[in-house]
């Protein structure tokens, strides 16, 4: 049976973190045993929000792509992508302008955040962002987008744009699927939401010392004063971690029961778990590490299958154009070539 296609991606902005690891990379290295994937390297969707540090774009790509690989991501069974060297995706993005009105990227709930966070008149290019990461999904034909919750309603006007396409210019776009994880979401260091900005992550590439040293500086329960006080294991992050980290899962039964009865210090607990945290990371640190002492072939990985996908790419956008009434490229210069205009200006 022929595979479902699965596009998905994240933007070049930083080091990836542990609640990438759970909450994204281990489901997307699952996918790939079932599913055809191509994982996108979304270069151009950064510049939407900074386009004024042009020197990080490169290296935070290394950077990802070998927190990717050492997550698990297999470059022999999926396909990874750099957005910004096939053109077509900002192509097929053009054109699906055309489809889509300007209320209703207004409406889009990423952009009216954006605008108030980022405090400044939105770009054009912002405002666009949901329309080329439509192209980004529709270049492929992707069946399925593996997303966290916040990126919904951009799938939602992918759906609505593949709708619009088909209905005026006959089938051609599959309507994708988001495709939810049920991974539980990481809390950061402090109890929010784990973030690069708010530095409270614990990083792919930190060392064990690191992440210790961050483990023990975590938020716990702020009602606990000392070891022998009832503490709180709900909406504590320290038992978060513990639960999706620690194997030993009577251990952490055990950890829980004396915490609400006083008997456990917070010390403990965060020993403990920054033992299981770098017991848990160690492999893919030593990947990591073996990833990083290669940029060549981290390099080589990108541009095959950056190559592989400009095929599909140029494919898609050709049969876009020619269903929009455009020249179809390669008959263009074949008519050209036959001396045979005719069917053209008529
Ligand atoms: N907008 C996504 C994010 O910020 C990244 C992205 C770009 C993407 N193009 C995509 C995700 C296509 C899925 C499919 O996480």
């Amino acid at each position: 049976m022929l595979k479902k296609r699965i596009l998905t991606g994240h933007r070049p902005t930083g080091p990836r973190h542990i609640g990438h690891l759970v909450g994204t990379l281990e489901n997307w290295t699952r996918l790939q045993e079932t599913h055809e994937c191509f994982f996108l390297v979304a270069d151009l969707h950064v510049l939407t929000t900074s386009h004024t540090q042009p020197e990080h774009i490169q290296k935070n790509i290394l950077n990802m792509l070998a927190d990717w690989l050492a997550a698990g991501i297999d470059p022999s069974r999926s396909t990874i992508v750099l957005q910004s060297i096939i053109p077509e995706h900002a192509q097929l993005a053009l054109l699906f302008s055309m489809l889509t009105t300007v209320a209703r990227l207004e409406r889009v709930p990423t952009y009216k955040e954006q605008i108030k966070e980022l405090n400044l008149q939105p770009s054009l290019g912002l405002l666009t962002y949901p329309v080329l990461q439509a192209a980004d999904i529709l270049l492929y034909k992707a069946n399925l987008v593996p997303v966290g919750e916040d990126q919904l309603p951009h799938i939602e006007l992918s759906r609505e744009i593949a709708r619009r396409f088909n209905q005026t210019y006959g089938h051609t776009f599959p309507k994708p699927d988001a495709l939810l994880s049920e991974a539980a979401r990481l809390p950061g260091l402090d109890n929010r939401t784990m973030h690069t900005s708010y530095g409270n992550a614990i990083y792919l590439r930190d060392t064990a010392d690191e992440t210790t040293r961050k483990v023990m500086s975590m938020y716990t329960d702020p009602t606990r004063i000392h070891p022998t006080d009832p503490g709180h294991v709900e909406g504590n992050p320290v038992f978060a971690y513990h639960d999706i980290f620690n194997p030993d899962k009577a251990e952490v039964e055990d950890f829980k029961a004396r915490y609400r009865a006083g008997k456990v210090g917070d010390v403990e607990v965060k020993r403990r778990l920054a033992e299981v945290l770098n017991a848990y990371l160690a492999p893919l640190r030593e990947r990591r590490a073996g990833l990083i002492s290669q940029p060549k072939m981290l390099l080589e990985v990108l541009f095959s299958g950056t190559v592989k996908a400009k095929f599909i790419a140029q494919e898609t956008l050709e049969e876009a154009h020619q269903k929009m009434g455009l020249m179809h490229s390669q008959s263009f210069s074949e008519k050209v070539l036959a001396n045979n205009i005719s069917g053209i200006f008529c």
